[in-house]
């Protein structure tokens, strides 16, 4: 549309949005039921919910990896029909690395699959993974790395493509602990520099409200949101923040919002009538 300004325009919006899916030949599961919201441009917001309750669905769907049943996703202000890689990239809890292709190879894999000059993808390369503070590692195959390691490269593969957004599902969710909080510090600093809009999905209290602009509360499938918390701390969240009564105050509030969706009891596919 000409003379649209986009910078008004929510990063991402949901607008009645439902998800079933078939499950055999008679029967479907609710996945998703009526979300709508919005996410402003640089915000990151991060989804929380019990498993099985939808989240990945929900990313899935902004990817334009699924269709919704119902309602729409808008990114930009158009409707989602289909993936669109110039302004989303997504990264999972697995690296999802090429065995046969170096460090910087795996990251250079999106940007040929996309085309374009070859020295700029170099330049790309080089930079996203000295970002991911892997200077140094570019040589190296996905078998010679740590897990963080492997995870950084998944990170940088997604960031050299230079989208928008970036939906992030569970990514340090395969990490021991303190890799985890590093990398968390590192993705605030990288989304400072970038300026992306973020959904990040996590299980972990903890890392919603280092990370989180503001926290979605799910509750149990079909996902709808329960509780929608904007974060009012200063960031960077140190780790002497993270041990401030008002983040332990965020913290108590969160697990009681989110407690009895845990509790819930996983509900059956529903027959096709
Ligand atoms: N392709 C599919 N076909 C059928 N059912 C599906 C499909 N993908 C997801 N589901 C169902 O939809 C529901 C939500 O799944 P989803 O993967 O979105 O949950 P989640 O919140 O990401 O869970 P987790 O925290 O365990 O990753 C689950 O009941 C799941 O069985
Ligand atoms: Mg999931």
């Amino acid at each position: 549309m000409r003379g649209r300004n986009l910078l008004a325009e929510p990063a991402i919006e949901f607008r009645n949005l439902k998800k079933s899916y078939p499950v055999g030949n008679d029967s479907t599961i609710e996945a998703v039921k009526d979300i709508s919201l919005k996410v402003r441009a640089k915000e990151l917001v991060s989804l929380l919910g019990p498993s099985g309750s939808g989240k990945s669905t929900i990313l899935a769907m902004v990817a334009g990896l699924t269709s919704p049943t119902g309602g729409e996703v808008r990114v930009n202000g158009d409707r989602v029909e289909g993936p669109r890689p110039k302004e989303i990239t997504i990264v999972f809890q697995e690296p999802n690395l090429l065995p046969w292709r170096r460090a910087d190879q795996n990251v250079r894999y999106g940007l040929e699959l996309r085309g374009g000059d070859l020295k700029v993808m170099d330049g790309l390369v080089e930079k996203y993974l000295n970002l991911v503070g892997l200077q140094g590692f570019e040589k190296y195959y996905p078998s010679q790395l740590s897990g963080g390691m492997a995870q950084r490269v998944a990170l940088a593969r997604a960031l050299a493509l230079e989208t928008g957004i970036m939906l992030l599902d569970e990514p340090f969710g395969a990490l021991d602990e303190n890799t985890r909080s590093m990398l968390g510090d590192e993705l605030l600093q990288i989304k400072s520099i970038t300026e992306k809009t973020m959904l990040f999905v996590t299980h972990s209290i903890e890392e919603a409200l280092h990370l989180s602009d503001r926290v979605l509360i799910l509750s149990g499938r079909p996902a709808r949101v329960k509780d929608d918390i904007r974060i009012n701390l200063e960031t960077p969240r140190t780790v002497e923040l993270r041990c401030s009564p008002e983040f332990q105050e965020y913290k108590v509030r969160i697990w009681q919002s989110l407690k009895d969706e845990l509790n819930e009891n996983i509900t059956e596919p529903v027959a096709n009538r």
